[in-house]
């Protein structure tokens, strides 16, 4: 890093905002993992969650602030006293807590949702934040829906919050409202306009309901910031946050615009990402920047013709640079381990010996059905074959069907539950249901409801695997599973059974998917 060269902070909140967004929550043994990939890469701050949200969520910011070996670890909470004494029970075990403490400051927030005058939102704060401070070396003070504030306003909150004992001030584009330009101004002039703004880290957070929120990131950057807060794979509440990938290879890509650096290790980017798509069951775009199927692929003719002479022609970044190796070798039934295992650490998984034999027995099995299995066959083989901590009462042992467009199918299912066989048959409107009827009626989950099915094709080819993820809901939660097989009907059953594992461990928490933080909220309590 050069002198002149700003280091900038990254802050993800995959775990958080990343998760409040439909369908993307995770169980405790998910977030785990991807705290992992996030330390990996060398992530700053990493938000665990909204401890006060729900004893679940409790539960894992508290589990991953003792597991997280060198990252800073915050919970979000509301201007309550309530909230951030929860959240400082979560994040205290942390080697570096942090408490992130937000309340909105914009007109419309403090008139219809908070029903607080300016003067009331100002004093909460400035109370939440000191008493955050008596608690925690580190506090986050965040205005929310800063973007749309009045400034006059904006600049007292800020000042009176960092006499408060703020040591970072977030100022969030929540709607995602703002124009570049607008945005890099509100950092220059909030610096300009409160001295001692310049004595704490200022931070961006941003939206993308107009697909800006990377834009806006940078211009924060360019303004003055020198926190930027964002999600893997641009996961969050409505059109996303901000993608990390995107802004940490623009910083890095554009070095000489900058002038700033993060302390990330970019070649941990696409395993990392790939891990939140499998842990989701969210697939990216196909032409998403940086981790897309089709960012590093050149089909035109001219193009390819470019990158063959110099890969700079079309090329900004490397496929490495972000952990894509290129120029591979083709695995198939002859490839032995060491291939295998090297091909698995390429893609970022780094596992024990005997989950390599393990997934070394899946493999060379896909590779008596596959001519060649590609990465994605071995992403896809890895991410299913991952440890949860969801006890497996329910395990496949067989199953048939019989389906035509004549009989009603039927589905033969045989599981061992706790340890013993049982089997039983369903029927439905296809084979894939039929299956399910009979699993359910095993399991004796009757008001457990489908809540979505997706299968998809693994990668091309009429010998293709597929990946079957599921949703289902049971007593209010809901439960992800997935399931990879060359049979559709296999991977759709392996999916269930995993959904429904969880379903049966489930002890009666709070449902898992919980409301945007501070909906209805009153202020200080
Ligand atoms: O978007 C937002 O304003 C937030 C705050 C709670 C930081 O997520
Ligand atoms: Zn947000």
């Amino acid at each position: 890093m050069s002198t002149n060269t700003r280091r900038i902070r990254i802050f993800d909140s995959t775990l958080r905002d990343g998760e409040q967004s439909p369908g993307c929550s995770m169980n405790l043994a998910d977030k785990l993992l991807v705290l992992e990939h996030l330390e990996a890469l060398g992530v700053d701050v990493i938000e665990a969650g909204f401890a006060a949200s729900s004893p679940g969520d409790f539960e894992s910011v508290h589990a991953l602030a003792r597991a997280a070996k060198r990252a800073t670890i915050a919970s979000l909470a509301r201007c309550r006293k309530s909230d951030i004494d929860r959240a400082w029970e979560a994040v205290k075990d942390a080697l570096h807590p942090r408490l992130h403490v937000f309340i909105a400051t914009s007109p419309l927030h403090m008139e219809c949702k908070l029903r607080m005058s300016p003067e009331a939102v100002l004093e909460s704060a400035v109370e939440c934040v000191r008493y955050a401070r008596s608690l925690c070396e580190d506090v986050e003070f965040s205005l929310e829906d800063c973007s749309r504030s009045e400034r006059p306003f904006i600049y007292r909150v800020v000042e009176a919050t960092i006499a408060a004992g703020a040591t970072t001030v977030n100022l969030p584009d929540t709607v995602g409202f703002a124009m570049p330009e607008e945005y890099e101004a509100l950092f220059r002039d909030v610096m300009e306009n409160v001295p001692s703004a310049r004595g704490v880290t200022l931070s961006c957070h941003c939206h993308n309901d107009l697909g800006l929120a990377v834009a806006n990131s940078l211009a924060a950057v360019r303004g003055g910031a020198t926190q930027v807060e964002c999600c893997l794979n641009g996961i969050g509440e409505r059109a996303g946050n901000a993608s990390l990938e995107e802004i940490v290879m623009a910083l890095k890509t554009r070095h000489a615009f900058f002038a700033a650096d993060t302390g990330i290790d970019t070649t941990r980017i696409y395993a990392a990402s790939k891990c939140v798509c499998s842990v989701t069951g969210q697939k990216l775009q196909a032409n998403k920047a940086i981790v897309g199927e089709n960012a590093f692929a050149h089909e035109a003719g001219i193009h390819q013709h470019g990158v063959l002479a110099n890969p700079l022609t079309y090329e900004i970044m490397t496929p490495e640079s972000i952990g894509l190796p290129r120029n591979k070798m083709v695995l198939g039934k002859h490839s032995g381990r060491h291939a295998f295992a090297q091909r698995l650490a390429d893609l970022g998984f780094r596992l024990e010996d005997a989950r390599i034999d393990e997934l070394f027995a899946k493999f060379k099995d896909l590779a008596d059905r596959k001519k060649t299995v590609s990465d994605a066959d071995i992403e896809a083989l890895a991410h299913n074959a991952r440890g949860t901590d969801v006890p497996e009462r329910l395990a496949l042992d067989r199953f048939s069907v019989l389906a035509s467009d004549v009989i009603t199918p039927m589905g033969t299912v045989r599981l061992r539950m706790d340890g013993e066989l049982v089997e039983k048959v369903g029927t439905g409107d296809g084979p894939v249901n039929a299956c399910y009827a009979a699993i359910r009626e095993i399991a004796g989950l009757p008001g457990a409801r489908l809540e979505s099915y997706n299968l998809t094709a693994v990668d091309g080819g009429m010998d293709a695997q597929c990946e079957a993820t599921v949703k289902v809901s049971n007593n209010g939660r809901t439960h992800r599973g997935s399931g990879v097989s060359t049979d559709i009907v296999e991977a759709s059953i392996r999916a269930y059974i995993q959904a429904l594992n969880s379903a049966l461990a489930e002890n009666g928490a709070a449902p898992a998917e919980f409301d945007h933080p501070q909906r209805g909220d009153t202020g200080v309590h």
